[in-house]
């Protein structure tokens, strides 16, 4: 483990560790996999503005995510089968974001069981959702997250339909069975229908803005919306009232194209004018990325990919040892920028590609 030194060496580890099949689900994205690629490379287009001869002696990275303190804004993104990286899924995870002092969101398509994950541990946990045909199968789910003690609701909008992750499709990949959806046959993978087929049946590509209202009329956790890249929507979802949004082009696995997240957000944070919380995910690979997630507007990021392969190549240690490189870099970031604490952070401390000479 001390030889790891940065977050990018579990991607090799977890593609040693990981049967070919599931590492290419995990790092895939969609067709040319551009957005995959942008969502890092747009990170090292911005540079830092750091400012000297301030007392950087103490630096507190926490913050509140929805009034829930965290130890610094790295949270864990939803993301699906957790056991195809370890046997036991994301109730290892959720053990390292407890240790982490952190939020995980878990996935509904995780490989555990939203009970099980929660029994798992004490870590602060929202639940991920898509909404299925079957508006029940959704309902009955979001009833057992408020009684499992999630959160929040995350309401994930960028699969109407899945995108197309052209190495799911060679290896003719099949999602192994959801558990949280255990006796309602009708959204099951089914042998040899693959990841896609599942998603085109199950899922609800109806789902529009008035479906917003369904949703907050079935729960009283807040709801924040995962998938929004554009200011229209942002001003859209806060009118829905909902409690948060997520800036995500789903790391690159959906609509190939989509824009950086990183180059969004300042336009999406712009008209929300800090009436929800703004998370971003995408590309956080490094802690000098949380920062110019913050300093352009964000509340907190989401990490996704590494998470997974730190579960594969490590397990818990493998996690938490994500976790905890980002926190130390965002750590020393803050030092060398002149901010110690979050609330110094500002637009002022980043300039991006536009504003340079
Ligand atoms: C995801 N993501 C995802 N999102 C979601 O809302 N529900 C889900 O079930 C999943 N599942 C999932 C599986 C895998 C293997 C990956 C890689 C991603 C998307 C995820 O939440 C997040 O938006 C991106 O992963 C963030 O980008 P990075 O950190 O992976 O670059």
């Amino acid at each position: 483990m001390d030889q790891i030194v940065n977050v990018n060496e579990f991607q090799e580890l977890a593609r040693q560790a990981l049967p070919k099949m599931y590492y290419d689900y995990y790092s895939g994205a969609a067709e040319d996999k551009h957005t995959l690629k942008e969502n890092v490379e747009a990170f090292s287009r911005i540079m830092f503005r750091p400012r000297v001869l301030v007392d950087v002696s103490k630096i507190d990275m926490s913050t509140r995510i929805l009034g829930y303190p965290i130890s610094a804004p790295i949270m864990i993104a939803p993301t699906g089968n957790h056991m195809l990286a370890h046997p036991q899924g994301e109730t290892v995870t959720a053990k390292a974001a407890a240790a982490c002092n952190t939020i995980m969101i878990v996935s509904c398509m995780s490989s555990c069981t939203l009970e099980e994950v929660a029994l798992s541990c004490n870590a602060v946990r929202f639940l991920q959702i898509y909404v299925f045909e079957r508006r029940d199968v959704t309902a009955q789910v979001v009833k057992r997250a408020e009684k499992a003690g999630y959160k929040a609701i995350v309401l994930t909008v960028d699969v109407p339909k899945l995108g197309r992750r052209e190495a799911d499709i060679k290896n003719k990949m099949i999602p192994p069975k959801l558990r949280n959806f255990e006796g309602l046959t009708k959204v099951q993978p089914s042998e040899g229908s693959g990841v896609e087929a599942f998603a085109s049946r199950a899922l609800d590509a109806s789902l529009n803005w008035k479906d917003i209202e369904w949703l907050r009329s079935i729960t009283k956790l807040p709801i924040l919306i995962k998938g929004i890249l554009t200011p229209e929507d942002a001003l859209k979802a806060v009118e829905a009232g909902v409690d948060g949004i997520v800036v995500s082009n789903h790391g690159g696995r959906q609509l190939d194209y989509s824009p950086a997240t990183i180059t969004v957000l300042e336009e999406v944070v712009h008209v929300v004018k800090g009436r929800i919380p703004v998370l971003l995910d995408g590309g956080v690979r490094r802690g000098t990325d949380v920062f110019k997630a913050l300093a352009l507007g964000a509340q907190a990021v989401l990490i996704g990919r590494p998470i997974v392969y730190g579960l594969a190549a490590k397990g818990e240690d493998g996690v938490k040892k994500v976790i905890e490189m980002l926190k130390n870099e965002f750590e020393l970031t803050m030092a060398l920028s002149g901010c110690p604490t979050i609330g110094d952070i500002t637009r002022n401390h980043v300039r991006t590609e536009d504003e340079r000479l």
